[in-house]
């Protein structure tokens, strides 16, 4: 895997010309808290060491042209009005200039070459990456600074509106806000983020991307988000935050399956989610494993977005156990595919990953990408 400094001399050389300004933002995994970003939830990501990054000059003409690898590129004449068109990786850049012209900035014309070390499609926010990286380029054009939580904001907006993906605020948050040994854990209701701090030596943090991305995944996920704003509506509580389990018995009949189901899974992982954070600052990883087992199960039987390949890889992970070094292992992201997250002792996860490819390649046929992690610097200028 290529490093930061790696990436950022492969945009630069590719680019062809000297550049102005270097940008980068990491990907994110999430330890728990799943699917309850958009319902005032707890979710506690972390920006990984793998970026999008993209190099820019300035080409005095009227407009922002976008190159990448195997692509094509993305030419946008600037200072009038976007809309969402081919190529489809263009929307995510539009959506984010479409957002700077909200703020009333049109950034200088200029040429960008991205690079990324962030694996696609595979539940760790490529997209958001991509979105907050071409903020901070943005920023660095304009020469301005947004708030961080701005910059967040309009990345998530640019995703709404230009890739139509209903998201909530978790990924952009983790890509903008991220920082070297530590968690971003948000509370989604007041949107603030605080930092956690993660740096114990002993802990390694595994992602295995299982390679499956199952199409479903597109109507999957509005359909997940419309299903909670149901339930919520029909409990009558103004937030998530004010539902309780016993709201969701009383409710259970009249919500019908599968809200209901939906409705426990919420409530149960905003409660998982914020006793992980209170086992993890006790040194108590037996109990944060056993909640990121007990997310998973929620997120594959309530919330049905796990798959037979998730479930695999999260199974291979528990068989190992405790006594092989694995504290505790879910499926992370939006999921109908993508990643699972386990959390290990350092001095076995080698040997842990080794073990979860050949198990998962023998049960599946597919060869997983297997690799750990350490809580990372988020989105920031590398050149301006
Ligand atoms: C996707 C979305 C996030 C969040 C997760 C599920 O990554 O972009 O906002 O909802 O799914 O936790």
């Amino acid at each position: 895997m290529e490093n930061l400094q790696d990436l950022t001399k492969k945009a630069q050389a590719a680019l062809g010309k000297q550049a102005d300004v270097i940008a980068a933002s990491p990907g994110r995994v999430n330890l728990i808290g799943e699917h309850i970003d958009y319902c005032d939830g707890f979710v506690m990501p972390f920006a990984l060491d793998r970026y999008i990054v993209i190099a820019a000059a300035r080409n005095g003409t009227s407009q922002a042209k976008f190159s990448s690898a195997g692509m094509p590129d993305v030419v946008i004449p600037l200072g009038q009005p976007l809309e969402v068109t081919e190529p489809k990786w263009g929307n995510y850049v539009r959506g984010v200039i479409h957002g700077f012209y909200q703020r009333g900035l049109v950034p200088p014309s200029f040429d960008a070459y991205v690079v990324s070390s962030v694996p696609g499609g595979a539940g760790l926010s490529s997209s958001a990456a991509l979105e907050c990286a071409v903020a901070t380029l943005l920023e660095g054009l304009c020469g301005i600074t947004l708030d961080k939580k701005d910059k967040a904001l309009l990345s998530q907006k640019a995703e709404h509106d230009f890739a139509h993906v209903p998201c909530g605020i978790m990924d952009q948050f983790a890509s903008t806000f991220g920082e070297k040994d530590k968690l971003v854990m948000i509370d989604c209701r007041s949107g603030e983020p605080s930092m956690v701090p993660f740096e114990n030596p002993d802990l390694t943090v595994i992602i295995a991307n299982t390679r499956v991305h199952h199409e479903l995944s597109d109507g999957g996920y509005a359909l997940r988000r419309k299903h909670t704003e149901d339930a919520l509506a029909l409990i009558g509580k103004p937030s998530w935050r004010d539902v309780s389990m016993a709201d969701v018995a009383a409710n259970w009949e009249k919500m019908g399956t599968p809200v209901q189901l939906r409705a426990r899974h919420v409530v149960g992982e905003i409660s998982r989610t914020q006793n992980a954070a209170t086992a993890l600052a006790a040194g108590d990883y037996t109990t944060l494993g056993k909640l990121m087992y007990e997310s998973h199960e929620s997120l594959k039987n309530d919330f049905a977005v796990s798959c037979v390949e998730l479930d695999h890889m999260v199974e291979i992970a528990q068989s190992i156990g405790q006594k092989g070094g694995v504290i505790g292992s879910r499926m992370t992201g939006g999921g109908f595919g993508g990643s699972t997250v386990t959390l290990c002792e350092s001095s076995r996860a080698a040997e842990i990953m080794e073990k979860m490819a050949s198990e998962y390649k023998q049960r599946t046929g597919i060869n997983a990408e297997i690799f750990s992690s350490r809580p990372s610097q988020g989105a920031h200028l590398i050149l301006a």
